[in-house]
């Protein structure tokens, strides 16, 4: 599929009208490589991530471009709920090899992986009670969903269906929603 701004290399669709930018498998495959080692990465944000989410008791949540996984296996580690999904198969693979080869931890046997599409979000994740308690989108993620129309809807939808994840804000906080993340 061909644009003014980008090419893909295959048809892959994740949703309707939307093709999967991962789709041909290459990026996946050498996305360790790419990001580098995957400790040193995540030490840079670590301790800001890990304190936000405890500051605001969150428990619950939903990583909504997790690709391989890695912000989601520092979560996980960390003793969070999570609940990752991403557009890209191909993506996800590695990802689930990384909870399989660890499942015989309980917090890796608990970690849910789900195809999901934020165009798609709320058909795709099923919400835990009123929602989790907060939604990541790390690594440039945002960044990748397309303006074909020219008119941000589509990121509107995105936004709009990323926030229906998240529980309504405590009244005690008054702080709004819990939910961030770097776009
Ligand atoms: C730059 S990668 C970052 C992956 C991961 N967060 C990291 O930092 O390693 C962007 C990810 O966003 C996913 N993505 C792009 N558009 C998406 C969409 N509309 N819905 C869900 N995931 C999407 C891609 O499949 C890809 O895995």
């Amino acid at each position: 599929m061909v644009d003014s701004v980008y090419r893909t290399r295959s048809l892959g669709v994740a949703a309707v009208g939307l093709p999967d930018q991962y789709a041909d498998g290459k990026a996946a495959k050498v996305w360790q490589m790419y990001i580098g080692d995957t400790r040193s990465r995540t030490e840079e944000y670590k301790s800001w991530v890990l304190s936000l989410l405890r500051q605001h008791n969150c428990q619950r949540v939903l990583d909504v471009a997790c690709g391989t996984g890695v912000d989601s296996i520092m979560l996980v580690e960390e003793g969070f709920n999570m609940v990752s999904v991403d557009a890209s198969d191909k993506m996800l693979k590695y990802a689930l090899k990384a909870r399989w080869e660890r499942r015989k931890e309980p917090a890796f046997d608990q970690w849910v992986i789900e195809e999901a599409n934020w165009l798609t979000l709320p058909q795709d994740v099923q919400k835990p009670g009123s929602g989790f308690d907060a939604v990541i989108c790390l690594g440039n993620s945002f960044a990748h969903l397309p303006d074909f129309k020219g008119d941000q809807s589509d990121q509107k939808l995105a936004l709009q269906n990323i926030a229906s994840m998240v529980k309504p804000a405590c009244p005690t906080h008054g702080n709004g929603s819990p939910g961030f993340g770097i776009p």
